[in-house]
C-alpha cells in the first residue's frame, strides 16, 4: 500500500484500520468496516447539510471559496463574463468545451427554434390566480412540460436528452415572460427568435405594440452577463436537488421543477428578492446603523451577505457591481443603491461581519440591477432560475452518465423511540 492512506484507530476496540485516500477524500463506505461487534451496522459519518461530504466527482465548475475563484470548465468567470455570451457559456457547461463557429450557430438556432410553447401550456398559465408568485408559476409550468413531452422519459436516449435541453433552454424565457404578463394582466407576446436570448426575453416581457419598440441593448447585455454569472455553482442546494431527483431517473422537466423549487427559498435564489425587501425596509441611509445592530443581535440576517463556500469574496459580486454601474448610468441613480453601498461599507468595517467572513454575495447587487431595470421583485428568483438552467442541465447529464452514481439515498442516525406497543385510543391517558 502507498502512503495515500489514512490510519484510524478505534479506541473503543483498539483495532486499527487503513483507509485509502484519493483527492484528499476517503470513501464513506470504507468506514463501514469499523465495528465494535461483528453484527454492528458499521460506522457512518454524520454530516447535516453536507458541509464536508462530496456527493459526486464533477468536471463542470471549480470554486475555491477561500481564494474567491470561480471557473466553468476551466475558464475564469471574469473572462467569460467579459467576452462570452450566455448561450455560449451554456454550451460550454453542457458539452465541456467552447463551440466553434458552426457549433455555436447550430446551438443558438436550435435553442431559439424551441422558444415557442405548446398552447396548452399558455392556457394552463392563465389558470393561476392574478396575484400568483411568478416563481410558483414557473415551477408548476416546468413540471407540466413533462406531460407534453413524453419522450423526455427516455433519459438514456442521447437524441431525446439533446432535444429536451434545447426545449428547456428555449422555452424557459417564454414561460418566465408569460408568468410576468399574466401577473400584470397583459396579453402574451410570442417569442422572436431573430433576437438574442436575453433580448427576446425582454421583448416578450415589455413589448406593447409600439411601432418603434426596440430592446434596450444595455439591458439585454446586463441580463446576459447576470445569467452567465448565475449559470452554475457546483453542488449548491438546487443543483443537488436536480441531481437527487434525476437519480430516480425522473424526466428532466420534473427534476428541474424540483431544482427551481429549491431555488425559490430566501436562503438561496430568493435572496435577491429578500435583499430588495430589506433595502426598502431600511429606507434611508440614516437607518443603517440601527439595522446592523439588530442583525448583530441575531434578530435577522443581512440578506445578500455571507456564503457557504466563499469566505473571502464572491468573485461574481465584483463583476456584478460593475454591471450595476452600467445599468444605473442608463436608468439614473437609485436611492436603494446608495443604501446598498453604505450598508456594504459599514458591514465590511464591522468586526461581526469580518470575524465571520461575511461578504456581499452575488445576490446583493443583482437585486438592485433588476430593480433598476423595472423588474418586479418577485421576478428576481425567476431570472436567477433562467440563468441557472444550463448548470442544472449540465449537472444532470453528468450525473446520468456517471457509472458510480445510483439513486440518492442518505443514511440517518435514528434518535427516536425504541419499539413500543400500540395503545387503543381509549387507553391513552
Ligand atoms: N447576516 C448576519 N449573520 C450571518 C449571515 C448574514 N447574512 N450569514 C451568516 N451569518 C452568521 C451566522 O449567524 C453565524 O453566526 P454565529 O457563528 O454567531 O452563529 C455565522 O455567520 C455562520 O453562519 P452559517 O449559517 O453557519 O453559514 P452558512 O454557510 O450555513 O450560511 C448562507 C450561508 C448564505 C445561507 C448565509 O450566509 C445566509 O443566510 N445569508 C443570507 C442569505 C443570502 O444572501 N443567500 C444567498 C446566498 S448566495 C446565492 C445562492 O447561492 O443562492
Amino acid at each position: 500500500m502507498t502512503n495515500d492512506t489514512l490510519t484510524i484507530t478505534d479506541n473503543r476496540t483498539g483495532r486499527t484500520y487503513e483507509i485509502a485516500v484519493q483527492n484528499d477524500t476517503i470513501r464513506a463506505l470504507d468506514l463501514r468496516q469499523i465495528k465494535v461487534h461483528d453484527d454492528d451496522f458499521g460506522m457512518m459519518s454524520y454530516d447535516p447539510a453536507y458541509t464536508n461530504t462530496a456527493s459526486c466527482s464533477s468536471q463542470i465548475t471549480f470554486v475555491d471559496g477561500d481564494k474567491g475563484v470561480l471557473r466553468y470548465r476551466g475558464y475564469p468567470i471574469e473572462q467569460l463574463a467579459e467576452q462570452s455570451s450566455f448561450l455560449e457559456v451554456a454550451y460550454l457547461l453542457i458539452y465541456g468545451d467552447l463551440p466553434d463557429t458552426a457549433q455555436l450557430e447550430h446551438w443558438e438556432e436550435r435553442v431559439m427554434h424551441h422558444t415557442f410553447v405548446h398552447e396548452n401550456l399558455a392556457k394552463l398559465m392563465q389558470c393561476f390566480r392574478y396575484d400568483a408568485h411568478p416563481m410558483g408559476m414557473l415551477i408548476g409550468t416546468i413540471a407540466a412540460m413533462s406531460t407534453l413531452h413524453a419522450d423526455s422519459k427516455d433519459i438514456h436516449e442521447e437524441k431525446s436528452r439533446q432535444k429536451q435541453i434545447w426545449r428547456i433552454l428555449g422555452k424557459l424565457p417564454t414561460v418566465a415572460a408569460f408568468a410576468y404578463r399574466r401577473r400584470i394582466g397583459r396579453p402574451y407576446n410570442y417569442p422572436d427568435s431573430s433576437l438574442t436570448y436575453t433580448a427576446n426575453l425582454l421583448h416578450m416581457m415589455d413589448y406593447m405594440n409600439q411601432s418603434d419598440y426596440q430592446v434596450n441593448p444595455v439591458w439585454a447585455k446586463a441580463l446576459d452577463v447576470l445569467f452567465i454569472l448565475h449559470a452554475d455553482h457546483e453542488q449548491n442546494c438546487s443543483t443537488s436537488v436536480m441531481r437527487g431527483i434525476g437519480s430516480s431517473h425522473a424526466d428532466p422537466y420534473s427534476a428541474m421543477a424540483g431544482a427551481a423549487a429549491a431555488l425559490y427559498g430566501p436562503l438561496h435564489g430568493g435572496a435577491n428578492e429578500a435583499v430588495l425587501r430589506m433595502l426598502n425596509e431600511i429606507s434611508t441611509v440614516e437607518n443603517i446603523p440601527a439595522y446592523i445592530e439588530k442583525v448583530k443581535a441575531g434578530e435577522f440576517r443581512l440578506m445578500g451577505f455571507g456564503h457557504r463556500v466563499y469566505k473571502n469574496h464572491d468573485p461574481r459580486a465584483r463583476i456584478i457591481k460593475k454591471v450595476a454601474e452600467d445599468v444605473l448610468a442608463e436608468t439614473g441613480r437609485n436611492s436603494l443603491l446608495d443604501i446598498a453601498l453604505e450598508l456594504e461599507r459599514i458591514a465590511l468595517e464591522d468586526e461581526y461581519f469580518l470575524s465571520r467572513r461575511l461578504y456581499p454575495n452575488v445576490d446583493f447587487y443583482s437585486g438592485i440591477i433588476y430593480q433598476a431595470m423595472s423588474f418586479p421583485v418577485d421576478m428576481f428568483p425567476v431570472l436567477f432560475a433562467l440563468g441557472r438552467a444550463p448548470g442544472w442541465l449540465a449537472q444532470w447529464l453528468e450525473f446520468i452518465d456517471d457509472p458510480e452514481q445510483r439513486i440518492a439515498r442518505p443514511r440517518q442516525v435514528f434518535a427516536g423511540s425504541e419499539q413500543r406497543d400500540y395503545l387503543p385510543l381509549a387507553q391513552r391517558g
